[in-house]
């Protein structure tokens, strides 16, 4: 392992030098790779943008980008892959709005596990039809680091993600982050220019914003989870508060609870804000925010996003709570 993680930009223990790991994999790349094509599933998250990005400088347009979005993605996130990498890098790129098909198939179905596979299965699917389309791909190239190989020895994270694509799919692997840590391809993100809020995203589930909408999800309990998480990022940025809390998010339950609204009697869904810091994401204990910065959360959810009348804040460390809800 030490020899190979030379190659990955550093002797073992040894602190990475971003500049120095790009040169390397361009060359290492472009060896592998030689004249051939490679496919990417780049879901905008940390770990696949900083492949992609690394493979447009190596090989530019021998690489081909799917960007799906499966509906459960956060706001503007589509987007923002399609900003960064298509127009400003000028990546080949096929935008795949498959949220229709991802919710179809999700439709009543309210058990965690199942909705988790659904997921999976379907992201599986969407890809393998875009790559049959396009022709001559030889190789694939995949966002894996270091601890995402640890952890799927140890049988810890087995397919924990989209994106576990077969390998019946028949290509060669291009894994230019593999032994990078997190920090790492971090590190090599930002000496590549990519954007700040891409390149410290938060960890964000592979089946995004379905394991929030707890229970069957709907298009409007789902869009109440979207906005909801909006309104809190906006909010912890302006407090300077995303560089403090190491992740934080809303989820919205399948329940109603009565409220009154123009002297009416309602019967609305909570939001409830999850907030956590840790530094391995085992053990996890819940920052004391600030009063005045949940009390404007709290006001903005209330007359901002519709099914909703009031908000919640989760107290409760990991474990025996985990950090999401699912
Ligand atoms: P839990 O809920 O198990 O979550 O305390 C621990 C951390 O893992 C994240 N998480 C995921 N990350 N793919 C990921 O890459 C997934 O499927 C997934 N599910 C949970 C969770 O957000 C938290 O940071």
């Amino acid at each position: 392992m030490s020899e190979e993680k030379k190659i990955g930009g550093r002797a073992f223990g040894q602190t990475l030098d971003p500049e120095k790991f790009i040169e390397e994999q361009i060359s290492l790349i472009r060896g592998q790779v030689g004249d051939g094509k490679v496919l990417l599933a780049l879901s905008g998250g940390v770990d696949s943008s900083v492949c992609a990005a690394l493979l447009i400088k190596a090989i530019g347009a021998q690489l081909h980008c799917v960007h799906v979005n499966h509906g459960l993605m956060r706001k503007g996130e589509s987007e923002q892959v399609i900003r960064v990498f298509r127009d400003e890098l000028g990546a080949n790129l096929t935008f795949v709005d498959a949220t229709d098909r991802f919710l179809d198939k999700l439709a009543g179905v309210a058990e965690p596990e199942r909705k988790r596979k659904i997921i999976g299965e379907e992201f599986i699917r969407v890809f393998e039809e875009e790559a049959g389309k396009l022709e001559g791909i030889r190789f694939l190239g995949q966002g894996t680091i270091y601890p995402d190989i640890v952890e799927s020895d140890k049988g810890v994270k087995a397919h924990h993600n989209v994106g576990g694509l077969p390998e019946k799919l028949g290509f060669e692997l291009v894994e230019p982050v593999k032994y990078l840590f997190k920090d790492e391809v971090r590190a090599v993100g930002e000496a590549l220019g990519l954007p700040h809020s891409m390149v410290w995203r938060q960890p964000f589930p592979g089946p995004g914003l379905g394991v929030r909408c707890i229970g069957a999800i709907t298009r409007d309990r789902l869009e109440a989870v979207r906005e909801s998480d909006a309104i809190l990022r906006e909010e912890f940025s302006k407090a300077g508060m995303d560089a403090k809390v190491w992740q934080y998010f809303t989820i919205v339950p399948d329940i109603r609870t009565t409220g009154v609204v123009d002297g009416k009697r309602t019967e609305l869904w909570p939001v409830i804000i999850r907030a956590v810091n840790t530094t391995d994401a085992m053990t996890a204990s819940v920052p004391r925010l600030d009063w005045e910065l949940l009390e404007t959360v709290t006001r903005r959810v209330q007359a901002e996003v519709a099914g909703v009348s009031r908000v919640l804040y989760d107290l409760s460390p990991k474990p025996p709570a985990t950090i999401e809800w699912e």
